[in-house]
């Protein structure tokens, strides 16, 4: 424990436990403990995606997500634990949902 007037340690811990219940709060979250802080998008995204069981899906994405979405689809597409698809996107990063779900867009 820190020494009184020392900002370390329970200090530091306060104010992330309101910083979760402020956040809970705003976002409509029942429970701030399922708020997660992460160093930056490519780890919240690389724990988004290995924290969902995917097992046995076909996940279709964009070919343009950046290497945090892919990086870890990649990876279990190579565990043989999903199949993978990439959708075409433009010049302008935007994907024809309608063809797509169509049937008129082929994937990779
Ligand atoms: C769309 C997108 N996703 C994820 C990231 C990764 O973010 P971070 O650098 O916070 O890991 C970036 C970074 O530029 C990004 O542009």
């Amino acid at each position: 424990m820190s020494p009184p007037g020392d900002h370390g340690g329970w200090a530091n811990e306060d104010v992330v436990s309101e910083c979760r219940r402020q956040l809970a709060t705003l976002f409509g979250i029942r429970s701030p403990a399922n708020i997660v802080f992460t160093s930056g998008a490519t780890e919240a995204l690389n724990l988004a995606i290995n924290g969902l069981d995917l097992t046995g899906r076909h996940v279709v994405t964009t070919d343009c997500e950046h290497n945090s979405v892919i990086r870890p689809l990649k990876a279990l597409e190579r565990a043989g634990r999903i199949s993978l698809s990439l959708a075409p996107c433009n010049a302008y990063g935007v994907v024809k949902v309608d063809e797509l779900a169509r049937g008129q867009i082929p994937l990779d």
